[in-house]
Parts: structure tokens; C-alpha cells; sequence
């Protein structure tokens, strides 16, 4: 009997960690979360279970970085008001372990999976967009349509610059949009953070992952008691024992 809770609690564990403690199979995330100390300025939060390494977190900082060669500013310099919130975005895509419920399979030529639907806070979005609405772009949907031709996206031929706050009208719009609904926006406290402030910390983000896979299915109550109840079970057994001896 014993041996078969001890069996049963490390597979039960497993299985509900494979959607809230995951990273998804992009192009520059590690194969499992695991703790970075060495995490590069605004990606430091997610130190302590990270899906980044120290490395994409240091290039997640750079114009035209390494990691997918991508041109903030293709539309004149982007300033470093509205540059920080896409770099926090970087960190996040690259870091987090708790985008499980949201990820999906693309079989795209430089990643196998994508996030989709990630119900991200409205303050978050709401202050990204007012840093950047003076910021031009010439594309609302940055993931497809760029000239690639040089190497790094540029504005396509038919495309013109314009302010961010003509582009995305809204803050919804830019959350959405920008990264072809990887994004959604959303009133519900029950929201993924960006930024943590306010005592906010990626641990938040964990608890809202769990509401959502409820939510979604992907892992059941009785999924996540079992853990507690064979811990219970086990010292319920081996309580006794240890007072005999
Ligand atoms: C750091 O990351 C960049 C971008 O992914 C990569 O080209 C480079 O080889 C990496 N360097 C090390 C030491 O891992
Ligand atoms: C990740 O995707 C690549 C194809 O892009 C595949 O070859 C590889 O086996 C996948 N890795 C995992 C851990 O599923």
C-alpha cells in the first residue's frame, strides 16, 4: 500500500505540472523551467523559475537582437519609454512558466508552438499603449508582412508610418493586435501580469494560470487534491510507526 502511494504521488504531481510549469517549444526558450539567478535587468522577476536563460535575457535588452533580429525601429527610433514595455513583453514570452493553458502548436519554420489568447492584465496594456502612442509603425500585425529582405523587418513598400494611436486605436487593439492575438485583453482581475508591481510577483501569474486551466479543463480538482490527500494518506500512514519505534 505504501509503495504504491509512493508510486502514485510523484506520477499524480506530474501530471499537473505539465500545464502550469511549462515552456513552450519556441526558438530560444530551455526545454524545462528551472531557476536563473544571472537574469539580465527588466527579466530578473522571473529568476527564480525561468524558461529564458541568462543569455536571451541580456540579448531581450538589445535593438536587433540576436534572438529574432527584429527592428523596433522601423519607423524612426522607438523611444525608450514605449521600448520598455516591449522589451518587458520579451521577457515575458521568453520567460515565463506559466503560459501553459495559452500554448499552441503552429509548426511555424522558427517555432514549433505559440502562445494564444493570454489574458493579460488592462493596466498593463492600458500603460503600454499610452508610453507608445506617439511612437510611429507603419503595421498593426508585427508577426507577418515585413520586408525580411536585409535581414531585419522593414516596412513594407505599400505601408505608410503612422502614429501608434492611429495604428491601435485602443489599448485592447495594441495588446491584441501587435502579436496576432498572442494577447487578449481583459477586465478580470483574473489577468497575466507583464509587470510586477505593487507586491505583484511571477507567482501571481501561477495562480492565475491555475484558475485558467480549471477553467479550460486542462487539469481537474480532483487532479490537484490527489497530491494533498496521498501526502495526507502517507502521514496518516507513517505517523503510527514512528511513534512504535
Ligand atoms: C546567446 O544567445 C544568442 C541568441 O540566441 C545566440 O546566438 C548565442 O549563441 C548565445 N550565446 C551563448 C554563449 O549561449
Ligand atoms: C520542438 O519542435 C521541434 C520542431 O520545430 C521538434 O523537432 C522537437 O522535437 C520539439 N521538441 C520537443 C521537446 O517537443
Amino acid at each position: 500500500m505504501l509503495g504504491l502511494l509512493l508510486v502514485t504521488l510523484p506520477l499524480a504531481l506530474a501530471v499537473e505540472s505539465d500545464v502550469l510549469n511549462i515552456c513552450m517549444n519556441g526558438t530560444h526558450q530551455k526545454v524545462k523551467p528551472g531557476p536563473e539567478g544571472q537574469l539580465f535587468k527588466q527579466c530578473e522577476p522571473w529568476r527564480d523559475n525561468a524558461c529564458c536563460t541568462a543569455n536571451t535575457s541580456v540579448h531581450a535588452h538589445n535593438d536587433q537582437s540576436k534572438l529574432y533580429t527584429f527592428n523596433w525601429n522601423h519607423c524612426g527610433i522607438m523611444t525608450k519609454k514605449c521600448k520598455k514595455h516591449f522589451i518587458q513583453d520579451t521577457c515575458f514570452y521568453e520567460c515565463s512558466p506559466n503560459l501553459g493553458p495559452w500554448i499552441q502548436q503552429v509548426g511555424q519554420s522558427w517555432r514549433d508552438e505559440r502562445i494564444l489568447h493570454v489574458p493579460i492584465c488592462k493596466a498593463d496594456c492600458e500603460e503600454w499603449w499610452r508610453d507608445c502612442q506617439h511612437d510611429y509603425t507603419c503595421k498593426q500585425d508585427w508577426h507577418y508582412g515585413w520586408d525580411w529582405s536585409t535581414g531585419t523587418n522593414q516596412c513594407p513598400l505599400d505601408s505608410k508610418c503612422r502614429p501608434f494611436g492611429d495604428v491601435f486605436p485602443t489599448a485592447r487593439d495594441l495588446c491584441e493586435k501587435v502579436w496576432s492575438n498572442s494577447y487578449r485583453f481583459t477586465d478580470s482581475s483574473h489577468c497575466m501580469s507583464l509587470w510586477f508591481k505593487a507586491g505583484l510577483t511571477p507567482k501571481t501569474n501561477q495562480d492565475v494560470a491555475l484558475h485558467y486551466a480549471l477553467q479550460m479543463g486542462l487539469i481537474s480538482c480532483s487532479g490537484l487534491a490527489w497530491p494533498s490527500l496521498l501526502l495526507l494518506g502517507l502521514s496518516l500512514l507513517l505517523s503510527p510507526s514512528l511513534s512504535l519505534s
